[in-house]
């Protein structure tokens, strides 16, 4: 009994291998985010990461419409709260000076004045920091500082966010 049970679980099997050989790729959905190679799956993070959308000029406003070779420059788009002026760095720079394990320790231990999500960033795995510490570090020349954090109460230079006080 137990030999035909074998016999046949290993004729489903078979029969599995041979149906998925016959199935085409399908070309629409992107290869497993985790097969990607380092360097295209620290871009897939980046993407899902939404960091673009305050770390790249103009990428929310323009639905994303931006050259990848301006991508993470940072942006004067400031983010005017109880906290100061915030501005997005350019985070081509900020990888420049740290070396891989440096990125991962700091990405880990990082806490930042709103609106940077650092709370999500410290729960990536390492293997996805060093993915996308290579991806950043392949991008091309890192261009300009984003503009500096203004206090509370300082004249920031124009435009910027204004964020509400959160509800009591
Ligand atoms: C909602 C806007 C926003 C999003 C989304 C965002 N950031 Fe930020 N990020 C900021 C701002 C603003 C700062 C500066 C905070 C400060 O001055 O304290 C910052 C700071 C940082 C810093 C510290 C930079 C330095 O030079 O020390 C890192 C690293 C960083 N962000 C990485 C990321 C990554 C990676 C992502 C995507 C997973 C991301 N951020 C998504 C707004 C954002």
């Amino acid at each position: 009994m137990l030999v035909l049970a074998a016999a046949l679980l290993s004729l489903a099997a078979a029969v599995d291998v041979a149906r998925a050989a016959d199935t085409p790729a399908d070309k629409t959905q992107p290869a497993g985010a985790s097969s990607l190679n380092p360097r295209d799956r620290g871009k897939y993070m980046l993407i899902v990461g939404s960091c673009n959308d305050c770390h790249t000029a103009d990428f929310a406003a323009k639905n994303g419409n931006v050259p990848e070779r301006d991508w993470l420059k940072g942006s004067a788009l400031g983010f005017a709260g109880p906290w100061g002026t915030t501005y997005a760095p350019n985070l081509r720079l900020t990888l420049a000076k740290l070396t891989e394990p440096q990125w991962v320790r700091y990405a880990k231990d990082l806490k930042t004045r709103p609106p940077m999500p650092w709370f999500n960033l410290s729960q990536w795995t390492e293997h996805d920091l060093r993915a996308f510490y290579r991806y950043v570090r392949s991008l091309g020349p890192p261009g300009d500082p984003a503009p500096a954090f203004v206090p509370f109460g300082a004249p920031a230079p124009q435009p910027s966010v204004q964020w509400p006080a959160p509800p009591k």
